[in-house]
């Protein structure tokens, strides 16, 4: 199945967080008063973007939501139009930037994407780079989700072993103090009024299909790459190992009806200014 028409039906726990995050950490959220150019890196299928969070945003000129997938831009653009949003394929670690980003953004949002990106120290100096003076950015991403620890561990078997990429295994996961590290990336940047903070979350899959399409949609880019012969058993042995993950709890619930996947994940928010 398509990246985006996948994403979209299995992404009801992103939108869930997304949603608790914005409530929880809207106080913390300083967008100027008019005029706003606003930026959502990793914008996916767009309907975050456009069902929820252009409503929050009082006023605003121009939101550029860019996305490093062709099929989720293109998703985007077919499925959550607005007039004021352009969605746009753009990597947020890319050294060729657009003419009319630098310094141009009065605020820049990202929700569950930069765990994604390889190069975070360059993601983050764009998003400094994007920014105008005395400008936020609000970034939520997952500091550890053990899902992604499953994908690696299977990549890391010998009969997966040449399907192995380091780039799928970005950032903060691994390290011993992931906060301070993140503080310090950010802090080093040039942000100014850093805050990070470290969300500790459980969601409930009514069903075992339902925990089955979240994993495969996370684990999207890497099975299109698995070859059709062996496709069929890559995705087997991961769903087999995703349902025995210490932090799945699988159970029926007084005994009867569906069994029910509870996933423990952590996210990290993350607020700066620039200076
Ligand atoms: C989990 S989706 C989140 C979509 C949306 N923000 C939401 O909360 O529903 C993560 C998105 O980040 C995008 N992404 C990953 N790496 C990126 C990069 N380097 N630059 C821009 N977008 C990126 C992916 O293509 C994907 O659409």
């Amino acid at each position: 199945m398509d990246q985006a028409k996948l994403y979209s039906e299995f992404n009801n726990l992103q939108m869930r967080d997304d949603l608790y995050i914005l409530e929880k950490y809207w106080h913390l959220i300083k967008l100027p008063k008019k005029a706003m150019k606003v930026m959502d890196v990793g914008s996916g299928d767009g309907k975050f973007t456009v069902k929820h969070l252009v409503e929050k945003i009082p006023k605003f000129e121009k939101l550029v939501a860019v996305d490093i997938s062709e099929s989720m831009t293109n998703f985007a653009k077919q499925n959550h139009v607005h007039e004021n949003v352009e969605f746009l394929k753009f990597d947020i670690a890319s050294q060729h930037i657009p003419d009319g980003f630098h310094n141009s953004f009065d605020y820049i949002f990202s929700f569950m994407c930069l765990h994604w990106v390889e190069n975070q120290r360059a993601a983050f100096k764009n998003i400094f780079e994007f920014l105008k003076r005395g400008a936020d950015f609000f970034a939520v991403f997952v500091v550890h989700n053990p899902l992604t620890i499953a994908v690696r561990d299977l990549l890391e078997s010998s009969r997966w072993k040449h399907y192995n990429h380091d780039k799928y295994w970005p950032g903060f996961q691994y390290g011993t103090n992931p906060k301070e590290e993140l503080q310090n990336l950010l802090t080093q940047t040039g942000f100014v009024n850093v805050r990070c903070h470290i969300e500790e979350m459980t969601y409930t899959f009514p069903n075992l299909e339902s925990l089955d399409g979240f994993a495969l949609s996370l684990n999207h880019v890497i099975v299109s790459e698995i070859s059709i012969e062996d496709r069929e058993d890559y995705i087997r042995e991961y769903l087999r190992i995703v349902r025995t993950l210490p932090s799945v709890t699988i159970r029926k619930e007084d005994g009867e009806g569906d069994e029910t996947a509870t996933l423990a994940y952590k996210y990290f928010v993350a607020i700066g200014t620039k200076q």
